[in-house]
């Protein structure tokens, strides 16, 4: 008999899978899901995918993202999955989507930028990927630069304000 790790379909609500493993305590953190939380929430970390090596999933009931929530896993996890289940089925699936150039959803970390004044102008960012090969593994890293400033974010800046 074959074994394997199952973990309870859902009736309603949102799965996220393929998040970058490591990531899912920060899905958790952009969903707004903490500590005394009364939602149904099941998280999953750093279990095997033929696609990705490690995967982590979050399932959260009863609960359908915003857009402004998947833009910002797009950032941490770039090649998770947003899966709308009503009731037990796959009504909706679609890979979220990281722009090469993103608007609003995060603000520049350097104070005196244009884009943290009173000036009306909408934080811009380019994302820069870097990839590091090891061996037969290759981890893509990724880093966003103002549009207006030049200042480097990296992930952890990011999720300090997120
Ligand atoms: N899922 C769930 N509850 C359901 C239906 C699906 O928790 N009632 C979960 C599955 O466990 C899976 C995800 O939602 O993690 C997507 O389901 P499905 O599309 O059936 O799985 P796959 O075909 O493996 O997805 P993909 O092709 O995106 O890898
Ligand atoms: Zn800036």
């Amino acid at each position: 008999m074959k074994r394997e790790l199952k973990v309870q379909p859902i009736k309603d609500g949102t799965v996220i899978d393929h998040i970058t493993a490591g990531q899912a305590l920060n899905v958790l953190k952009i969903l707004e899901i903490k500590p005394g939380t009364k939602e149904v929430v099941s998280v999953v970390m750093n279990v095997r995918s033929e696609k990705m090596g490690k995967k982590d999933i979050v399932k959260v009931e009863n609960r359908e993202l915003k857009p402004e929530e998947v833009d910002k896993i797009a950032l941490i996890a770039p090649n998770a999955t947003i899966n709308i289940i009503r009731n037990y089925e796959v009504v909706e699936k679609h890979k979220v989507f990281l722009p090469r150039e993103i608007e609003g959803v995060i603000k520049c970390a350097n104070p005196s930028c244009i884009s943290n004044t009173n000036e009306p102008v909408r934080s811009k960012f380019q994302v820069v990927e870097s990839v590091v090969v090891a061996g037969d593994r290759e981890s893509r890293s990724l880093r966003f630069r103002c549009s207006y400033c030049e200042r480097m974010m990296d992930l952890e800046d990011v999720m300090e304000q997120l």
